[in-house]
């Protein structure tokens, strides 16, 4: 019901420019990071895409390069191992003085349960603890920006359940994608929260967002059935992820948003997410299973 509500709003563009900002994308290679990407660099926008996959990201900067007169530089790093995004960011850190938006788009559903190189299930880690760990890392940098942005591109998915404070790994329950896919954006969703918090004596934001249900690739660890059922229903059911870009852009540039932090948008109407989202005691324990998790703190 609520989210056909918003769905009913009218979506919020900006004229604003961004030339001489800094942007941060991961996942900018396919869908909604790179309908993102494009927007920026025709908002003017310099850009730094972290990608897995570099042949994708080579592409993505010469068509970025050819189009606009903007920069868009790589950064390599498959967050499947922590100690890429660790990689990422300590490179990021020592290029750029300042990073004015930082937009975590990278994710990932998989009908089949997966474990990382660190040890966790791969949906948690890739779409929340890599996120999670990229975003303290470079927290500093984008504080140092006059006006610095965090965008964490969630999902009205985050209503699925599924967050398992004793089973974050899907060991001991049998796993369901829908909902393993859930605990790691409602993860991310709680997590945002205390970024918020730590933002608040600077002029740093830090908001999530939904940006709508649109054709990407989403599908491609998923088996044969849901692929298929993407490749037959994408163009009559989903949106195309031009959408998203444009919802991302008005989030990273819009001079209104300004002082908007710690909220969830869906595109770019403001939209209450999950009641257990205010659940203080669960976001500390989110936050602190999160820094243990990413090696931030040792475990006791
Ligand atoms: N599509 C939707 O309707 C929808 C709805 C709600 C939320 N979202 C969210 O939007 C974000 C983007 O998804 P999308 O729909 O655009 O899917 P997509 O087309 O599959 O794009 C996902 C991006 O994440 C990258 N990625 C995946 N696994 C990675 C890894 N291990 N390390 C580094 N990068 C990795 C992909 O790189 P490669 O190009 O190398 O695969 C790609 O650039 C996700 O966070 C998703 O949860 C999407």
């Amino acid at each position: 019901m609520a989210y056909r509500k918003i769905r009913r709003k009218r979506w919020r563009t900006t004229d604003a420019r961004m030339d001489g900002k800094l942007c941060v994308i991961t996942g900018a290679t396919s869908g909604v990071g790179l309908a993102a990407a494009r927007r920026l660099a025709k908002g003017g926008a310099d850009l730094v895409l972290v990608a897995r996959d570099r042949d994708k990201a080579e592409a993505v900067k010469a068509e970025l390069e050819a189009a606009h007169a903007v920069r868009a530089d790589i950064v390599i790093a498959d967050f499947v191992r922590l100690s890429d995004v660790r990689g990422a960011a300590e490179d990021i850190r020592s290029r750029y003085p300042a990073v004015d938006v930082l937009i975590n788009c990278a994710g990932l559903f998989s009908t089949k349960r997966r474990v990382t190189e660190d040890g966790h299930e791969m949906t948690f880690q890739v779409n929340h603890l890599a996120s999670f760990l990229m975003t303290m890392l470079l927290l500093e940098t984008v504080i140092r920006s006059p006006q610095g942005r965090i965008i964490q591109v969630n999902s009205f998915g985050h209503r699925f359940g599924g967050l398992d404070l004793g089973d974050l790994d899907w060991q001991r329950r049998a796993y369901l994608w829908p909902r393993a896919y859930g605990a790691s954006k409602l993860a991310q969703l709680m997590a945002m929260h205390t970024f918020a918090a730590l933002l608040k004596e600077t002029d740093a934001t830090v908001n999530a967002v939904h940006p709508g249900l649109v054709g990407s690739n989403i599908v491609q660890n998923s088996g044969f059935l849901l692929r298929w059922l993407m490749h037959t229903f994408k163009k009559r059911l989903l949106k195309d992820p031009a959408v998203s870009g444009e919802a991302l852009y008005f989030l990273a540039a819009a001079p209104e948003l300004k002082h908007m932090t710690g909220r969830y948008f869906s595109l770019t109407a403001e939209a209450k997410p999950a009641a257990v989202t205010k659940n203080e005691a669960l976001c500390v324990q989110v936050w602190e299973r999160s820094l243990g998790l990413t090696g931030l703190r040792q475990s006791p």
